[in-house]
């Protein structure tokens, strides 16, 4: 990897719940470990319906609760994405499914489902909390913490070139 940045992508449906909890707990432990310089990360939405918005007030409520920064305006994917970013992490299958359909034959960004680094349930969804209570928040917090983390290992340990 040598100084060029790794940039990582969150996905989800509306990006105001689940890609930018990710996309904070991850900046989170890449911060922990010293690795800031070292990392561009962002999320965004496969849909169109909450574009320029704060992430949901429950969203919100819960990174406090955990002590996770979170700041975020939310976006809709592009397919410059598949340019602009080395790994692409869908939330669930049919947000995995809706940018599979716009991959460019030429990208060379690798696409994951966040649960894909989940032990606990292996290549699972990361469910939608959008129309459930808040006990569906602290459940996906703890998906995407304990997902998050085995990406981090995953992309530390697939670089040729050790990170200072
Ligand atoms: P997210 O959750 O994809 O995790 O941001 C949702 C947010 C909004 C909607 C659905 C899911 N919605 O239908 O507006």
């Amino acid at each position: 990897m040598g100084r060029t940045k790794v940039k990582v992508l969150f996905v989800c449906l509306g990006n105001i719940c689940r890609s930018p909890l990710a996309e904070a707990v991850f900046r989170a432990k890449v911060i922990e470990r010293g690795l800031a310089s070292v990392f561009t990360i962002d999320s965004c939405g496969t849909a169109n319906y909450h574009i320029g918005k704060q992430p949901d007030e429950r969203t919100l409520q819960n990174a406090r609760q955990n002590g996770v920064d979170l700041n975020h305006q939310a976006r809709q994917f592009s397919v410059n994405d598949f340019y602009d970013f080395d790994y692409i992490i869908p939330m669930d299958d049919s947000n995995a499914q809706n940018i599979a359909r716009l991959a460019p034959k030429n990208s060379h960004a690798e696409v994951y489902l966040m649960r894909g680094f989940d032990d606990t349930a292996l290549n699972a969804d990361v469910p939608d909390p959008y129309y459930g209570g808040e006990e569906g928040f602290q459940n996906v917090f703890e998906i995407i913490n304990r997902s998050t983390e085995g990406l981090l290992n995953f992309i530390l340990d697939k670089q040729q070139t050790p990170i200072e």
